[in-house]
């Protein structure tokens, strides 16, 4: 998850509403896929055998965090248990990156599981044993090391996954694409990374990866607890720049040049009126901030040009390609209107697309989240107006992510540490669920592809 934290629990409305959504999709979901999903019996054995691992692993990581593109420890650990279970293993991918291939014993369709490696720059102050106490050169700057967002856990749980689906490989129709990814925290300034590399090097070819499935832990929802929506789960992210071009004059002779701040004053108001006034509200959320402004230098010169730059969040394609129109529109009109002039350059460097869950996916693979968080357990989220770079993945095939429960039962979700900040803290319990849900989605998926191809 980029920089933005998660949003609190909905309130009490909001949540009856999401328990009335989950209902209905279970209940859209139930009449196709009412048959006993080809589950081993030994399941919760297998699972149970790998959970005081995956501990040990996560430890072993958030003691030794790497930054994005930085991987390199990460990734040997991960290659490391994959080549140990007798997966073909391939390194390097997207520079520190790590794919696995599990192939089963039968032919069927290629599901690909995301973890995502990447530690942040931020200074570990939680009282652990295994705390880190890594520090790294970021930006320049000598800075802390630390898994503050749970890619950690992420990593241990999907290698808990691989081993599972590795002793299930005779049985297994089809093939598990294990997508081990650097740098979802953003590449350093000038390198290129994360899911969008990966698939530009073709991780979802050779073989074709039919879907896609990723979670992300959440430090303020309950352990044992799953959270998702159809659609878009998490945000676009584009960031714009604005150059306002007037001409100088004297502060006290106006009307002898062109004033790009006050032009530029009008632009941030009327930029504020795309999402209040354009956007159908009532089908997605959407936000456009400037978060920066600069022009001038004294007080009595009015200067000749004014930069801002800003970010534009949406939850549907759509509406993120109308509000990009609607702030090249609204910031070059005001300008001509006063007689300037403004260059607007959407996306910058980087740009994320919408996190959107496939509907038809989350419908069919509802049941199995069911079952592996149980009854009540599993939560139409929220959207959030974060990014996450799985959308890359995604975009190119169906997906389904969703967020894991990492909160201590009886800690209030106001009192979790947000993510990305020195405090952040995950239960480690909750693991077991990601392990399970992982393992079961596979399962699942492959077995209802193979009953499908056999009516
Ligand atoms: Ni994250």
């Amino acid at each position: 998850m980029r920089p933005e934290t998660l949003p609190r629990l909905p309130h009490a409305a909001a949540a009856r509403a999401a328990a009335l959504l989950t209902a209905a999709l279970l209940a859209a979901a139930a009449p196709a896929l009412a048959q006993p999903a080809a589950q081993p019996a030994d399941l919760e054995a297998r699972c149970a055998a790998v959970d005081a691992r995956v501990v040990e692993w996560r430890r072993d990581l958030h003691q030794h965090p790497e930054l994005s593109n930085r991987e390199v420890r990460t990734a040997a650990k991960v290659a490391e248990h994959l080549r140990a279970l007798g997966i073909e293993v391939e390194t390097g991918v997207a520079h520190t990156g790590v794919v696995g291939l599990i192939r089963g014993g039968r032919p069927g369709p290629v599901v690909a599981l995301r973890a995502d490696m990447d530690a942040l720059p931020v200074t570990e102050r939680v009282d652990l044993p295994f705390a880190s106490k890594v520090t790294a050169t970021y930006a320049g700057q000598t800075v802390g090391v630390m898994h503050a967002c749970g890619h950690d856990t992420h990593v241990a749980m999907l290698m808990g996954a691989a081993e599972v689906l590795a002793g299930l490989r005779d049985e297994l129709p089809g093939t598990v694409k294990l997508l081990f990814q650097p740098a979802e925290e953003g590449a350093p300034e000038g390198e290129e990374g994360g899911a969008e590399l990966m698939v530009a090097e073709g991780v979802l070819r050779d073989p074709e990866v039919d879907v896609v499935f990723g979670l992300h832990i959440a430090a303020d929802r309950d352990v044992g607890t799953i959270w998702t929506r159809p659609g878009g789960l998490m945000a676009s992210a584009d960031d714009f720049r604005i150059v306002v071009h007037g001409k100088q004059t004297h502060g006290s002779r106006p009307w002898s040049g062109i004033d790009p701040i006050v032009a530029s004053a009008l632009i941030v108001n009327g930029l504020q009126t795309i999402v209040s006034r354009q956007m159908e509200l009532t089908e997605n959320a959407a936000v456009v901030t400037v978060g920066s402004i600069h022009g001038g230098v004294r007080s009595n010169i009015i200067p000749e040009r004014v930069e801002m730059v800003g970010t534009v969040r949406a939850l549907d394609e759509g509406m993120r390609e109308r509000i990009h129109q609607a702030v090249r529109r609204t910031a070059t009109s005001i300008a001509e209107s006063m007689g300037a002039t403004a260059e607007v350059t959407i996306p910058l460097t980087t740009s994320y697309p919408v996190t959107a869950n496939d509907p038809d996916l989350l419908t069919q693979m509802m049941p199995t989240l069911e079952a592996a968080a149980g009854t009540g357990n599993v939560h139409i989220a929220n959207a959030i107006t974060g990014a996450e770079d799985f959308s890359f993945f995604a975009r190119e095939v169906p997906g389904l992510f969703f967020f894991l429960g990492g909160k201590p039962l009886g800690v209030a979700a106001a009192d979790a540490a947000p993510h990305h900040t020195p405090d952040f803290f995950v239960d480690e319990s909750g693991m077991r669920l990601g392990v399970r849900a992982l393992v079961r989605l596979t399962l699942d998926y492959l077995a209802q592809a193979e009953r499908q191809a056999a009516r």
